[in-house]
């Protein structure tokens, strides 16, 4: 892995600023068109969002999205991670994943999302240094007051991601069929958050 020192990694202060925001939403419309077939969401959609619905995607305590800035401050990767567990919207599409589980325990979800970084800053360790941080986010956020429930880190991906899933399985994800395995290309990546 070569030498991380020239690229920042942060997370996005939420309530986001003007320039953040505008820096944010070059750096979607930029990932968008340039991987379209691994993100859940497309250019033409988001180049159509107004500056309230960019800010609904940043503005809350219950997500947060990481950044990687090159030297001369220019965004070039980004990854967010959902506390689905705090907003039944987020939760939606990870419904059923008790039983995938084979058990019934509840768990607070946290679903990791949205990971790009540039093609020509790739294979330098910010892929996984985004991953790491965002894990970091997870275990110290705080759902509900005085919630000691479990905690686990899920993504949905596609099966011909063989860099991504390779990524995330030296993050220690571990990969589960979904329960509807051969309606899709996907499948759940999934790491217990308190071990
Ligand atoms: C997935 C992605 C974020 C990885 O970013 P990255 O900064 O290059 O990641 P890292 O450098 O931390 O790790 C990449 C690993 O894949 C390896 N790799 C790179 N190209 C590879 C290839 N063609 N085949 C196999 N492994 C490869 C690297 O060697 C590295 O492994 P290493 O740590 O053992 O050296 C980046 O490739 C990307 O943005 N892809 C397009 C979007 C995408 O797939 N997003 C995920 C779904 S939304």
């Amino acid at each position: 892995m070569s030498d991380p020192t020239p690229f920042d990694i942060q997370k996005i202060t939420v309530p986001i600023s003007a320039t953040d925001l505008s820096k944010y939403k070059e750096l979607r419309l930029t990932s968008l068109p340039k991987d379209p077939q691994f993100f859940g969401s497309n250019y033409k959609r988001e180049a159509a969002f107004s500056e309230q619905d960019w800010k609904y995607q940043l503005d809350s305590t219950n997500k947060a999205t990481f950044i990687v800035k090159e030297s001369n401050d220019k965004w070039i990767g980004t990854l967010t991670v959902l506390a689905t567990s705090s907003d039944l919207d987020l939760a939606a599409p990870f419904q059923g994943l008790g039983v995938v589980l084979g058990d019934d325990t509840n768990r607070n979800i946290y679903a990791m999302v949205g990971l790009w970084v540039d093609s020509a800053f790739r294979s330098k360790g910010l892929g996984q240094r985004l991953i790491q941080q965002a894990l970091s986010w997870a275990r110290e956020h705080i759902p509900h007051e005085n919630d000691d429930t479990a905690k686990i880190a899920i993504l949905e991906v596609h099966r011909s991601n063989i860099i991504e899933k390779a990524m995330y399985q030296k993050c220690g994800f571990k990969v589960i069929p979904k329960a509807e395995s051969g309606k899709g290309d996907t499948e759940w990546m999934i790491k217990d958050l308190d071990l």
